[in-house]
């Protein structure tokens, strides 16, 4: 019950953030800083609504690499260092997330990525 009710929230949140996001990605800019309901989700809703249009619903992959691939599982392993870092800081062409998500956030959202199932496209 609670599953298929973080679903639907991430399908909502999801279609919200593209609305007010999509052709700006560039800046992600203070959209859900002050939600509330958003300050309380899961590290599977923030994904959904951060990183789910680059990478995919299930982290297969689209504008950004396949987040389930051996070879990443593979480089956090250990630690959710990296993948917390790349969020911070971003990369080439990932925008960094440091001042739109709390530490808190991020790292849900990196244990989140970290135990993604593999899934190719
Ligand atoms: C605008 C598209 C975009 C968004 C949004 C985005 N990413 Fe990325 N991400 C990329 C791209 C492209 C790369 C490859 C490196 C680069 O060019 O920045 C990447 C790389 C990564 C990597 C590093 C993979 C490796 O090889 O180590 C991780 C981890 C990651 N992203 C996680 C996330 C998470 C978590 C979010 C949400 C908070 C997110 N990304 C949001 C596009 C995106």
């Amino acid at each position: 019950m609670k599953l298929i009710r973080s679903a639907l929230i991430g399908v909502g949140v999801a279609a919200i953030a593209n609305l007010t996001l999509f052709g700006n990605s560039g800046d992600l800019s203070p959209r859900f800083k002050d939600n509330e309901y958003l300050n309380n989700t899961t590290g599977e809703e923030l994904y959904r609504a951060n990183c789910a249009r680059c990478h995919g619903d299930n982290g297969e992959g689209g504008k950004g690499p396949n987040l389930t691939t051996e070879n990443k599982k593979a480089k956090w392993k250990d630690s959710d260092s990296k993948i917390i870092r790349q969020i911070q800081k971003g990369g080439f062409f990932m925008p960094s997330f440091r001042k739109k998500l709390t530490d808190d956030e991020i790292r849900s959202i990196a244990a989140y990525v970290r135990e993604l199932p593999p899934v190719s496209k």
